[in-house]
């Protein structure tokens, strides 16, 4: 029955720049006014001894990073929930409540981004300059990272103490978080295998880092929530965190598509995976489908910062086409 609920409803949200389902223009206003409540909450802690400078830089920081992208994820998890529900009226405080837990996604995803774009070495996101990117912040978007991460359990201690799920929400995203950094790690180190040898990226390898890099908190996340909250066991239901993760793994792989064939107008980012010598679905694709001569123009220009040699890897993947490929597959 979750399957199938999964399967015809839950909206299938894409990558940041781009996702297939529109969400109620009411459930995501009413989402946003929950994020000014949750902000409020966390510049007033009372755990820590704050100062006007402090209090400040959070506020910036948090406006900065956390509302700015498509809410997929958040939005995802609250439309989610509410079809479990079956149609059941909510109340207003079981919409705040899922509102506040869709926004821990968010946060979450906050954190992966400003932590994501300086290992990626990248320029935009979200159509303004990578956190680490703006003037006075640097590498203090380390802390930033930090900071949006630790929020995380603050909210979850604020408003779902009392509830008997709490213990397990708070074992999920733990989980969450270890398998997205994991997936962080395999997709930076695979790059120093790739610079000594480009032909270790195949799809196996792409598949496992994009399965913890992305799927599990960008797809497993959401769904995992609202079965917690409707008091499901996740051990019950692998079936859907497969169906899920594989859903994960397609939009990884139209985010690749994204980061070299999309407008950075609409998408709100810069590609650098081509610089990045990243193992990237278009570069797995072209090591399958290349001649000798065309795995020759790979080698030689892939992986590099110079935009002559970007050019002719983005040009061979047009001989390829790798566009036609992808609207495919
Ligand atoms: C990273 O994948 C996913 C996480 C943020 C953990 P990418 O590096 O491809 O994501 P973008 O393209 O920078 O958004
Ligand atoms: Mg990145
Ligand atoms: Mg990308």
């Amino acid at each position: 029955m979750l399957i199938r609920t999964l399967i015809l409803n839950l909206p299938v949200c894409l990558s940041e720049s781009s996702y297939l389902w529109v969400p109620m223009a009411d459930l995501k206003s009413t989402f946003l006014k929950v994020y000014s409540v949750l902000k409020s909450e966390l510049l007033e802690d009372s755990a820590f001894e704050w100062t006007d400078d402090s209090r400040q830089w959070v506020e910036w920081m948090l406006d900065y990073n956390v509302p700015g992208g498509n809410l997929s994820r958040g939005l995802a998890f609250m439309e989610s929930y509410k079809l479990l529900k079956e149609g059941m009226e909510l109340t207003e405080d079981e919409i705040f409540l899922a509102s506040a837990l869709g926004w821990c996604i968010e946060w979450l995803q906050a954190c992966s981004l400003v932590l994501d774009d300086i290992m990626d070495n990248s320029h935009t996101r979200r159509g303004q300059p990578c956190r680490f990117r703006v003037p006075k912040v640097g590498m203090i978007a380390v802390n930033d990272g930090v900071l949006l991460r630790n929020h995380i359990p603050r909210i979850l201690r604020k408003h779902f103490r009392d509830k008997p799920y709490y213990v397990d929400l708070l074992d999920l995203f733990n989980e969450v978080e270890f398998q997205t950094a994991s997936g962080e790690i395999i997709d930076l180190v695979t790059t120093l295998e790739g610079e000594k040898d480009l032909s270790k990226y195949t799809l196996p390898v792409y598949h496992l880092i994009v399965q913890y890099k992305t799927a599990y908190y960008s797809f497993y996340l959401p769904f995992a929530c609202a079965l917690l909250m409707l008091g499901e066991d996740l051990e019950k239901h692998t079936d859907v965190k497969n169906i899920l993760v594989e859903m994960g793994v397609y939009s990884q792989v139209q985010d690749d598509y994204l980061d070299c064939f999309g407008d950075p107008e609409t998408t709100g980012k810069i590609g650098t995976d081509i610089e990045d010598f990243k193992c990237s679905w278009l570069l797995v694709k072209a090591l399958e489908l290349s001649n000798e001569e065309q795995k020759k123009v790979l080698f030689d220009n892939y992986g590099k910062p110079d935009p002559a040699k970007v050019t002719k890897v983005k040009a061979l993947y047009k001989e390829l086409d790798l566009q036609g490929v992808f609207s495919i597959c």
